[in-house]
């Protein structure tokens, strides 16, 4: 599935383990603590309590078991930054300023300005604020300084977190030596025809001076080569440490490790989780587990890697799964599970349109919705590339704007509990309620649209790009900001399912 169709899906998981309702009925009434999980593009369709045969996630299905399942939970965005925005603030992106109106919806660098603006009331505030203690392990995605390098604005200590240990950005190809690269192309593409036109201009004004047809004067001749080659050079030096300089892991306001390494990274964001809870089994906690996986550059550690019937892919679900079983575990060791509402879910649905360069399929899989009757409208598709498929697989990911999409008007109506592939519209002939059910979703648009306000953009141009003065490095630049305080510490012991 596409982005975008992701978006309108109501695929996505969402359980609550029972335990935690029953124990609001008995002790702890006011302050259960609080564990959500989240696994980055994960299918609804890779887990096991979600009718996969061939995956093992049996902690997760535990989970399912002794709690709830829901079928209908829609993530607010098909992009990480937007819904993971809202998420944590309960509102439409668009509110936040954190929804894109350009081909770009989430952060690319860990050094731009944009992110979830301070003021925003996330639930990691209100529950600081009721004593609970608050750590976010894990993906951030949420932008990190505003003006300098140390303001930390859009940090997650600045938003209600006690304690940070993760990433800023994301997992990307790009982070991973020998995974490839998601920019490359793009820059390539978007570069190529103004240094054309920089060149032809310098060669043009070279000649026209030469014979004597322009008099312009060498310096502003020279001026202009400078500037253009130190840009390029700029860009060139940024692209080529790409990995150094967007791809670290904090701790607090620290950045331990530059560039992360993958060597058991799973094992240690675990670890960091199951130590903050054995940290806080007196006190009232909120757990963040935000976990890289099943985002690309896919990995996994030793343990798991070559075990799963579904390559990488597999390796990195089952690997994710044995790390919600040891937060589990933890809970249990701790006499905490009655007191604990634990929830899975992912970000979004599966990346369908994520093919290694070798060929080997890389995103998970979004199954297709069994239930109870559910309209699904679509007021704009995306142009799927090729034509006939079901993703836009020659740009990798759906751009939603512009010359991108098709309008629909009226939309195209589904009713996804008889066509849970979205085949064939529904028209007046064949939905008998069609002019009825356009009717109340036209209005709860326009209740919706007006009561948008206007809010500064956190995904403009000019809040994503690259911006020397925000870059962290944890060395010099001569050492290509090289460090690393994580590793040799004791490896968590790990058995595989
Ligand atoms: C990763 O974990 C495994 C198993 O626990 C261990 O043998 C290995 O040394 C660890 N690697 C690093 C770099 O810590
Ligand atoms: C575990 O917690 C429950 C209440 O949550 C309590 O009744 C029980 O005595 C505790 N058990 C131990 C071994 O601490
Ligand atoms: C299980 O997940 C894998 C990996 O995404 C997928 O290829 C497969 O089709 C899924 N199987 C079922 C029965 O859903
Ligand atoms: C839209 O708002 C009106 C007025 O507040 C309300 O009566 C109506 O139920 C809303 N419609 C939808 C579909 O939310």
């Amino acid at each position: 599935m596409s982005k975008i169709r992701k978006k309108m899906g109501p695929l996505l998981l969402l359980i609550i383990c029972q335990c935690a309702i029953n124990s609001i009925k008995t002790h702890s009434a006011s302050n259960p603590n609080i564990i959500l999980l989240m696994a980055d593009d994960l299918g609804i369709g890779d887990l096991g309590c979600y009718g996969n045969k061939t995956l093992r996630t049996p902690n997760i299905d535990r989970l399912a078991e002794e709690g709830v399942t829901l079928t209908q939970h829609i993530a607010a965005a098909p992009l990480c930054t937007p819904s993971r925005a809202a998420f944590l603030t309960g509102r439409y992106p668009i509110r936040s300023g954190m929804a894109a109106f350009s081909r770009v919806g989430v952060f690319l660098f860990s050094a731009s300005s944009g992110g979830l603006p301070s003021e925003e009331i996330t639930f990691s505030k209100l529950l600081k604020q009721k004593g609970y203690a608050t750590a976010l392990i894990g993906k951030w995605h949420l932008g990190m300084n505003c003006e300098s390098s140390n303001d930390f604005c859009h940090h997650p200590l600045s938003h209600g977190f006690d304690y940070f240990y993760g990433l800023t950005v994301t997992n990307f190809r790009d982070c991973k030596p020998g995974q490839g690269s998601v920019f490359l192309k793009g820059v390539q593409k978007a570069l190529i025809i103004p240094i054309q036109i920089a060149g032809i201009t310098l060669v043009s004004l070279a000649i026209a001076r030469y014979i004597g047809l322009l008099n312009v004067p060498f310096q502003a001749f020279c001026y202009c080569l400078l500037i253009i080659t130190i840009s390029l050079v700029v860009l060139i030096l940024f692209f080529y440490h790409f990995r150094h300089l967007n791809c670290f892991l904090m701790r607090n306001h620290q950045i331990i490790q530059q560039p992360l390494s993958y060597e058991n990274l799973t094992q240690r964001l675990t670890k960091e989780a199951m130590q903050f809870i054995g940290r806080n089994t007196d006190a009232p906690f909120l757990l963040v587990l935000s976990y890289l996986h099943v985002h690309t550059a896919l990995y996994a550690s030793e343990n798991f890697r070559g075990k799963s019937k579904h390559g990488l892919y597999g390796d990195a679900v089952e690997e994710m799964d044995w790390s919600v079983g040891q937060v589990l575990d933890v809970l249990v060791k701790h006499n905490l599970s009655d007191k604990t509402l634990v929830y899975f879910t992912s970000d979004q649905g599966a990346h369908v349109e994520e093919i290694s360069s070798a060929g080997e399929v890389h995103g998970g899989y979004n199954g297709i919705y069994k239930g109870e009757s559910v309209w699904k409208v679509f007021f704009f598709t995306p142009n799927f590339s090729p034509e006939d498929s079901n993703g836009c697989y020659d740009s990798h990911v759906c751009f939603c704007h512009g010359g991108f999409i098709t309008q629909h008007d009226p939309p195209l109506l589904f009713d996804l509990s008889r066509d849970p592939e979205e085949k064939v519209p529904l028209t007046p002939e064949t939905e008998s309620r069609f002019y009825e059910i356009l009717r109340v979703v036209h209005q709860a648009v326009d209740n919706h649209t007006r009561s948008l306000q206007a809010v500064p953009n956190q995904l403009s141009w000019d809040n994503l790009l690259w911006k020397p003065w925000l870059q962290l490095c944890c060395s010099s630049l001569f050492q290509s900001c090289y460090c690393d305080y994580d590793s040799g510490g004791s490896p968590l012991e790990v058995h595989s399912g």
